[in-house]
């Protein structure tokens, strides 16, 4: 397949990407390259057959629209987005314009080049708007999962862009017949996330011997899946989803933060003892919580499971092993982050 690729350089679009090529698939990655956008995270890639590389903004009208006309793709996955919740609140007007206005424009781009399209490849491109449970809100204790027909109740500007960005697909498709498939995911970890996020966050500040900080009691509830597993999902949306259908992605993985956070640090235990004999845990420390933070967040994802032949291949306890191993051999690639240099990586080795 030719796929077209935005946020490929970001955390879940880079693993992503590398997946979907090893399959033998042709990309074009669209990234802006905000501070989340990361070239060494598809180093591997470059200069690569069947993979171009494009810095652009989905904003810009005519440069996606001339994206679209010169890759030609046979499935959109759109994951470019602002994306983490602290930095909503903190400043949202990045994620109207990107998760909302973003989204717009790359609709619109789509639904030009859909139209230049006629048989077979008119009737197999897909859209895959790439969404977040986080939409829905915030679940009871004992309350069932979101599911498809959970009504939409986001509470963070992060979350409320995204729900209107979901929208918006969905309007494409009632409205234009653009070939819309929506996926609303769990929280991903693994290789590649940025070091603001919990699990990358918990480790490196474990491994530096800092305090390891945790929101108010650590109570929150997230449902986890392993960032390959969301995009096996993914590309199971792009060949075998239905125009229309929204799929819900989860990794019947719930945890409380605190427990989560406590399981990382016996990993780093068994993987990398601190110096001074204590366990890792003993640094973690309470900070005062996020505001609006939902409680808990659960997954049902038998729709997926069921119609799209899909389910995830690594549980809990193996996918968390590869992602602690992963951050303990390349400590050159948060490194770049931390001392800011893999900003300045960026053209250069664009191809
Ligand atoms: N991380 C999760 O747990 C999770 C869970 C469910 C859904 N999602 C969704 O998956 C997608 C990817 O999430 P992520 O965690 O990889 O995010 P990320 O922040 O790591 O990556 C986002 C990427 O988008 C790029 N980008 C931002 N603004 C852009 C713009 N205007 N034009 C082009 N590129 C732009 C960034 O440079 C970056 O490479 C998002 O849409 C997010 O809402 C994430």
């Amino acid at each position: 397949m030719k796929l077209l690729i935005t946020g490929g350089a970001g955390f879940i679009g880079s693993n992503l990407t590398r997946l979907a090529h090893a399959a033998g698939h042709e990309i074009t990655v669209v990234d802006k390259l905000t501070y989340a956008g990361n070239m060494s995270s598809l180093v591997d890639l470059l200069g690569q057959p069947r993979f171009t590389f494009i810095q652009a903004d989905i904003c810009d009208a005519e440069t996606m629209r001339r994206v679209f006309m010169d890759a030609r793709p046979d499935k959109v996955l759109h994951l470019a987005a602002e994306s983490h919740v602290d930095r909503s609140i903190d400043g949202p007007g990045e994620f109207i314009s990107t998760n909302i206005t973003g989204t717009f424009t790359l609709l619109q781009a789509a639904l030009g080049y859909w139209r230049t399209l006629s048989g077979s490849s008119r009737d197999t491109f897909r859209f895959v708007h790439v969404s977040t449970d986080e939409v829905f809100g915030s679940l009871g204790p004992s309350a069932p999962a979101f599911n498809e027909t959970t009504a939409y109740d986001p509470h963070s500007p992060y979350s409320a862009s995204k729900a209107a960005s979901d929208h918006l697909a969905r309007a494409w498709m009632d409205t234009y017949d653009l070939p819309v498939v929506v996926t609303n995911c769990s929280n991903n970890y693994g290789p590649y996330q940025f070091p603001e996020k919990l699990i990358p966050v918990v480790i490196l500040k474990a491994l530096r011997g800092e305090a390891i900080p945790v929101y108010g009691k650590g109570e929150n509830i997230r449902d986890w899946l392993f960032v390959d597993d969301h995009a096996r999902a993914l590309l199971a949306a792009a060949e075998r989803g239905v125009p229309g259908r929204t799929y819900c992605i989860g990794g019947d993985n719930e945890r409380r933060n605190i427990d989560l956070v406590r399981e990382l640090c016996g990993l780093l235990d068994e993987f990398r003892p601190r110096a001074d004999g204590k366990k890792h845990d003993t640094a973690i420390a309470f900070v005062t919580d996020r505001a609006g933070h939902d409680l808990r967040y659960a997954v049902d994802a038998r729709r997926a499971r069921a119609e799209l032949g899909w389910s995830p291949q690594e549980d809990f306890r193996s996918g968390f092993r590869k992602t602690v191993r992963w951050y303990l051999d390349h400590p050159a690639w948060t490194q770049g982050i931390l001392d800011g240099s893999y900003r300045l990586e960026r053209l250069g080795k664009s191809k």
